[in-house]
């Protein structure tokens, strides 16, 4: 399928779509020991693309501020911004569950939170909301979700606490940390959280609180023992810059793929082999005939 058909709006292949993936869906999947597959998107071609590829989760996360955006960390990211890349994900998103990450401080306060998360599921079409931290959120979790808002919880390496944490750092190495993690799942789950995402935790940990839970986990950098996985798509594609980190697995060298293009576009360009005459468009042989013998047609 080429770009332009995502541009002409190409009608899309409907007879063995399977089923919508919902919060209950995920909750049984756990039950029945199958794996949940999740994926960031951010814009509407590659959310397309991870939709027809029949991943059960499209977050679209606040990485999005590092991977789309360039920033150094996710801290800068807005609302605003948020709600705008979301709703170009909406679009394209027929069958995965729809998360949509709440950006740094938009979730302080109860109100803040309530106000922020009603945003995606009212202006942007996201069927759930994911935000950082374990049992201090517990009382704004409840909020949203007595407010109808499912929330995916995330903890462990919670990208927004960057300066806390001093770096991107594995959480819960030691048993008092390890401890402190399981008591956080617990209470997240007790909140209402449908899920949780487990970033860079050991993976013996991990496996302990995928076992204490009765919420599926979802995992990054937390070993293969989680009810699913989540992987930012531009790491597996190889379209970011920086030295992948350990949990990371290049699916495809999209980087250099699109190198490579792009220097056989300026190459072709240059020596006027691109566009050819083939890719072009004619006048017609009257409008031809005028204009290069424009008397004859007006004697
Ligand atoms: O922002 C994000 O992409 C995330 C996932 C990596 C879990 O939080």
């Amino acid at each position: 399928m080429s770009l332009t058909s995502f541009r002409t709006g190409e009608s899309r292949p409907t007879a063995q779509t399977p089923a919508k993936v919902t919060i209950p869906g995920l909750l049984d999947k756990k039950l029945l020991h199958q794996l949940i597959s999740a994926l960031t998107a951010y814009d509407y071609a590659s959310a397309r693309l991870v939709d027809e590829a029949g991943l059960d989760v499209i977050l679209v996360g606040d990485s999005l501020a590092m991977v789309m955006q360039g920033y150094e960390n996710t801290l800068s990211i807005t609302m605003d911004e948020m709600l705008l890349y979301t709703r170009g994900v909406r679009r394209a998103v027929r069958r995965a569950l729809l998360v949509a990450d709440m950006p740094f401080a938009s979730y302080i306060t109860e109100q803040d939170a309530l106000t922020n998360a009603s945003r995606f599921l009212k202006e942007a079409g996201a069927e759930a909301v994911k935000l950082e931290g374990g049992l201090t959120r517990s009382p704004i979790i409840r909020r949203l979700v007595d407010a109808e808002i499912p929330v995916m919880g995330h903890i462990g390496l919670t990208p927004q606490a960057v300066h806390r944490m001093g770096g991107y750092k594995v959480q819960g190495k030691t048993t008092d940390a390890a401890e402190r993690l399981r008591a956080d799942a617990l209470a997240l789950e007790d909140a209402g959280c449908f899920s949780i995402v487990l970033e860079g935790v050991p993976r013996e940990l991990a496996r302990l609180i995928t076992a204490d839970l009765s919420i599926p986990t979802i995992g990054i950098g937390a070993g293969p023992d989680c009810d699913g996985q989540i992987l930012v798509l531009h790491d597996l594609l190889s379209l970011t810059f920086a030295p992948p980190a350990k949990f990371v697995r290049r699916y495809a060298d999209l980087g250099s793929v699109i190198r490579e293009a792009l220097t056989h576009y300026k190459r072709d360009v240059e020596a006027r082999i691109f566009p050819s005459d083939a890719e072009s468009y004619h006048l017609s042989s009257e409008a031809r005939a005028f204009l290069s013998e424009p008397n004859a047609v007006s004697a």
